[in-house]
């Protein structure tokens, strides 16, 4: 009989992948923390509904993309593609939205998308992500964009932010039909995608990837020019915002997002090392959600980032990679180094070996944890009140009182 594998696009995360895995989330919840978010987390498994609400009916997410079923109790439900929609959906379920109030929530989990799987493209992959509501300065918008910048920063992770507004319920409709009457003289130039997508979700066809499109698109109405006054100042504001803090960005007019329900601020951040799925987060403000899940209306904005991606790009730094080495050169040595190990425990990963041995099978053990430094005890040690250490990097040992170490 065959062995069972697992799904295509779905994979285990374990050895050094999951050592990077709980590297990340630890250090992106104590940014989002010290940002003032607090973790929230919602179903995996969601009413199919919500996702047609909030996504979006002819995004693709939802048309070709979502793990629906019908459930025991003929309920439609779905793996959910994305974290939005559950968080807003808890956010009015448990009536956040009349209690007023500003809330930060920060997430991490999977989600999961029946696309075709590639290099970076998976269909069960993991997302940390935050949320906002309750604010609707654009101050917010900026403060989002400098926290995933802190974030990358931290894994010293290189990356392009785009950005663009896609204007409010004043403007975008004026746009729309602008771009629609554009794009119905070119009607018969332009892929069958975009085709039906004039029809179905005219603001898509910008991010059309087909080379022949992107060209015909060229002279397209641009939606930053066709803003209403509030989105105008509210989007010159943010770009000021981010240049006083030395944030580089370019405009991407035809950066739309592949989701539904944003409003004005939309971006997205790349980088030029994973290859063509290069998006590494991605977010905006999405103002009506809360309105179109049926609570009263709330501003909001959030992103999130794709976990395996980025761990693609993430090297753990350099004095985190310490491992400690503890080793008994004979038997009286074993409980002076349990109250050691708990010590170095403390902040550096640390194991120990329960068998008294030689140095020679110290060191092979050693090389086998992958320690950096190695540190062993026998009766000469005991005695003086040291420990011989060994930095396996630099090939330096020294024999150091115990209370240095
Ligand atoms: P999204 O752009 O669809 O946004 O996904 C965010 C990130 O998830 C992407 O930039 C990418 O890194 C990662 N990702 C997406 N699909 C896949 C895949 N098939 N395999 C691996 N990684 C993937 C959202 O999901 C929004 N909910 C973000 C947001 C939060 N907007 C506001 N709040």
């Amino acid at each position: 009989m065959a062995n069972i594998q697992s799904l295509r696009g779905m994979n285990d995360i374990l050895g050094d992948d999951s050592e990077l895995f709980t590297y990340f989330v630890e250090n992106a919840s104590r940014i989002a923390k010290n940002y003032g978010f607090t973790y929230i987390e919602t179903p995996i498994l969601e009413e199919t509904a919500l996702f047609k609400r909030s996504v979006g009916e002819s995004s693709d997410i939802v048309n070709k993309e979502m793990y629906q079923f019908i459930d025991k109790g003929e309920n439609d439900v779905c793996l959910r593609p994305e974290g939005t929609a559950g968080v807003v959906r808890s956010f009015v379920q448990n009536k956040f939205d009349r209690a007023g109030g500003t809330y930060r929530w920060y997430y991490y989990g999977p989600m999961f998308r029946y696309e075709r799987p590639q290099k970076g493209r998976l269909r069960e992959f993991h997302q940390f992500g935050c949320e906002v509501f309750g604010v609707s300065s654009v101050y917010e918008d900026a403060n989002i964009i400098m926290m995933i910048k802190d974030i990358l920063d931290f894994f010293q992770i290189g990356f392009k932010l785009q950005l663009n507004s896609l204007g409010c319920p004043t403007c975008m409709p004026v746009y729309r039909d602008k771009l629609v009457k554009y794009l119905t003289n070119i009607k018969e130039e332009l892929c069958e995608d975009c085709n039906r997508r004039i029809e179905t979700n005219p603001i898509r066809v910008l991010d059309c990837k087909i080379e022949n499109c992107q060209k015909l698109l060229y002279n397209a109405p641009k939606i930053t020019n066709n803003l209403c006054e509030k989105c105008d100042t509210d989007f010159e504001k943010l770009k000021e915002i981010l240049d006083f803090n030395n944030i580089e960005y370019e405009i991407d007019t035809n950066l739309v997002r592949g989701l539904d329900y944003y409003s004005q601020t939309a971006f997205e951040f790349t980088s030029s090392e994973i290859g063509a799925q290069s998006a590494i987060a991605g977010g905006g403000r999405y103002d009506r959600l809360v309105e179109f899940l049926g609570g009263r209306a709330t501003p909001g904005i959030g992103f999130a980032i794709g976990i395996e991606r980025l761990l693609e790009l993430v090297k753990i730094k350099e004095e985190k990679k310490d491992v400690i080495y503890l080793g008994a050169l004979n038997e009286e040595a074993l409980n002076t180094l349990t109250q050691i190990a708990t010590k170095k425990r403390d902040n550096t990963k640390t194991f120990m070996e329960y068998t008294p041995r030689g140095f020679g099978k110290h060191f092979k053990l050693a090389e086998k944890c992958r320690a950096t430094i190695v540190a062993l005890v026998g009766e000469n040690e005991l005695n003086d009140g040291t420990i011989y250490t060994k930095n396996i990097k630099t090939q330096e040992e020294k024999t150091i009182k115990l209370e240095d170490f």
